[in-house]
């Protein structure tokens, strides 16, 4: 691998700020770049106090938590942040016309060498790969919530990403302590997110035929197969507006009636009831 130096996380949302998190407790020198001043400043707080956390519960020390919180630099300008980047990790909103255009800044900006992923879920890199003169060394690098928890890493390669790209990303995944998995090509939902959606359609169907309320649905995954938070659950933790814009894209590709979103999601989704991050999704979630 390359020697990797400098990583910028660009996004501010829980999914890039736990991200910049990781590879800052890597060792890495890390940038979180978003347009948001709020944004970033929601994210410095979530994240101390996360490392806080570990402090109090013993599972990390003080100067383990202010060394990592210090490789972290939060910044607005792109530019600056990634002219001197090794290695993007791209978690902005699932936009193709924000991320095209974010891509052909990072093309501009960031030196010669730097690999561009894109942490989208939903999209595959050759979307955004055309918009910079570098498509070898862009692929998707999709982390998984909460990332400063879970260990899958899916790589996803498109037809030109290099077989040096694909190895650099597998070995910073290795770095970051994360286990990642190289997916061949481009599909949607790559192979975690089919294997949850599978799931969760079945949880839906169950529910909204009557068979089970939501929570027993939840509570048999949890005491029959061992998952640590059932369909419902999951769903508010991830977003129900991830959740739904996931399924939404995944039909604008295949064109599948039976790839839309349920309408139960959709029903939740145009009320705003985002799961956790709005306090309302199936559950209700104290306001913090
Ligand atoms: N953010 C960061 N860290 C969190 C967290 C969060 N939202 N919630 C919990 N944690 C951390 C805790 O701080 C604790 O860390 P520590 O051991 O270092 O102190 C650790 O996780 C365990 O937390 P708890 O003991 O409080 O709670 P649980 O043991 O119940 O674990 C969980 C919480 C890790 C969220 C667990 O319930 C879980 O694994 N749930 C399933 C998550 C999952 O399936 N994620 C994949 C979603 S799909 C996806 O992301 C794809 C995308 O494209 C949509």
């Amino acid at each position: 691998m390359g020697t990797i130096h400098k990583i910028l996380v660009i996004g501010a949302g829980a999914m890039g700020s736990q991200i910049a998190m990781v590879a800052a407790a890597a060792g890495y020198r890390t940038a979180v770049q978003d347009v948001s001043t709020d944004m970033l400043v929601q994210a410095q707080g979530q994240l101390t106090a996360r490392m806080q956390a570990k402090v109090a519960k013993g599972s990390l020390s003080r100067a383990e938590a202010d060394t990592a919180l210090g490789r972290l630099e939060f910044t607005s300008s792109l530019p600056d942040a990634a002219a001197d980047a090794d290695f993007v990790i791209e978690a902005a909103t699932e936009r193709l016309d924000i991320k095209r255009s974010i891509f052909a800044a990072l093309d501009a900006a960031a030196p010669a060498h730097a690999i561009l992923a894109t942490n989208s879920s939903t999209l595959g890199s050759s979307a955004v790969a055309s918009s910079t003169g570098r498509p070898e060394k862009v692929c998707n690098m999709h982390f998984f919530n909460p990332a400063l928890v879970m260990k899958c890493v899916e790589v996803v390669r498109h037809p030109q990403t290099s077989q040096e790209t694909v190895d650099t990303a597998l070995e910073l995944a290795r770095s970051l302590g994360k286990s990642p998995v190289l997916i061949n090509r481009e599909i949607p939902g790559f192979v975690a997110n089919r294997l949850m959606g599978a799931l969760r359609d079945e949880a839906l169907r169950l529910y909204a035929d009557g068979v089970a309320d939501f929570r027993d649905i939840d509570t048999a995954a949890k005491t029959a197969l061992n998952h640590p938070m059932g369909p419902f659950e999951l769903m508010d933790l991830v977003g129900l507006d991830v959740s739904y814009l996931i399924r939404q894209a995944t039909y604008d590709q295949t064109g599948d009636p039976a790839d839309l979103p349920h309408p139960l999601l959709k029903d939740l989704y145009d009320q705003g009831s985002f799961g956790r991050k709005t306090g309302q999704g199936w559950y209700s979630y104290d306001a913090r």
